[in-house]
């Protein structure tokens, strides 16, 4: 966005947390648009500060506690970002008269759909979150669509499968799977690994933002997702092929707790507005593991950080 539109100035706003890293902004911090701000959302006066500072007018919003584990584990910091901190932000985008708010939702908010390939998620699903995680999620969106019934904010939910793609924090399937296979450790499938997850390379995800913002049609959700529906087991087995590895590091683990069987979305509603995805599965997950290979410095330094005690307690493998 900081350069595809020269004559918007960006503020990225964000508390930089475990999972945030300023490092991943180098390529954009000295663009004369780019402006960074380190900001809780659930922060009151400094989330109104920066609106009022930059005179912000279009808002997308992507800050979230966003790990479902993490959510099984501690629950509370999930309802205050994913849920007290829209409330901020959508009081702020109000006081100030935005043009639009995208809330970056998920399809996790849907909770599951069985092994039947012909069912999607359309937006006119009814929300069923099975997760801590997703049921924060879920809430942010009714708060978002209040603001738009109650008090008129012009507004879209957006509705993605899960992303992959640089700079995904380790923690997640895909970017754990790389990291451990490329150190010859073993890797971590819940239950029998049959459950399936629906990818999207970020970059489609965030094409599907921009159109949203500039062409969604107020109050209205959009769900984003490109058809490429995968069992975890087919992801990790693709990953560990393309490494030249084994299938000896698969290690089957206690499943998740509440673990959703399977994601599928129905993008239609989002394709008619004229949005097309440029990755498929099998090109995404090529690049996204060239990446990895490229970049090993920053993720070897995110695994020898934090992260390392979070991953001694989770799993002992
Ligand atoms: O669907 C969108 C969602 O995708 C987003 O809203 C979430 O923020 C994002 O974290 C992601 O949620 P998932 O729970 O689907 O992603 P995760 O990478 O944690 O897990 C993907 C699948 O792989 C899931 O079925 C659990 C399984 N899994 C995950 C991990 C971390 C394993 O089998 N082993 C693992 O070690």
């Amino acid at each position: 966005m900081v350069k595809k539109y020269p004559n918007y100035n960006i503020i990225n706003l964000d508390a930089l947390t475990y999972a945030g890293d300023l490092t991943k902004h180098s390529d954009i911090q000295h663009e004369a648009n780019y402006f960074f701000e380190k900001v809780d959302i659930s922060d009151r006066s400094a989330v109104f500060s920066v609106f009022e500072k930059h005179s912000i007018n279009l808002v997308t919003h992507f800050a979230a506690e966003s790990h479902v584990d993490r959510s099984i584990t501690d629950p509370e910091i999930f309802i205050k970002t994913n849920v007290l901190g829209t409330q901020v932000l959508l009081d702020a985008a109000k006081q100030f008269n935005v043009e639009k708010f995208v809330h970056v939702s998920t399809d996790e908010v849907y909770g599951e759909l069985e092994f039947d390939p012909t069912t999607f998620f359309t937006e006119n699903t009814p929300l069923e979150p099975n997760s801590p995680y997703s049921a924060s999620k879920a809430s942010s969106d009714l708060l978002v669509r209040s603001y738009y019934e109650t008090f008129g904010l012009p507004m879209n939910i957006t509705r993605c499968s899960n992303n992959y793609g640089p700079y995904h924090f380790p923690e997640k399937l895909i970017p754990l799977t790389v990291s451990r296979v490329l150190n010859n450790q073993k890797v971590p499938v819940y239950g029998t690994g049959e459950n399936i997850r629906d990818w999207l390379h970020v970059l489609d995800h965030c094409s599907a933002i921009d159109l949203v913002m500039h062409e969604g049609v107020n109050g209205e959700v959009y769900n984003v997702g490109g058809h490429n529906e995968k069992t975890n087991l087919e992801v990790v087995e693709t990953i560990i092929k393309a490494l030249g590895k084994s299938e000896d590091l698969i290690e089957f683990v206690e499943d998740r707790l509440g673990h959703d069987k399977r994601y599928a979305i129905d993008p239609s509603k989002l394709e008619k507005l004229g949005w097309k995805p440029t990755y498929n599965f099998d090109s995404g997950i090529k690049q996204t593991i060239d990446w990895y290979l490229d970049n090993q410095e920053w993720w070897e330094t995110i695994l020898s950080g934090e992260y390392k005690n979070y991953f001694e307690k989770q799993y002992s493998l």
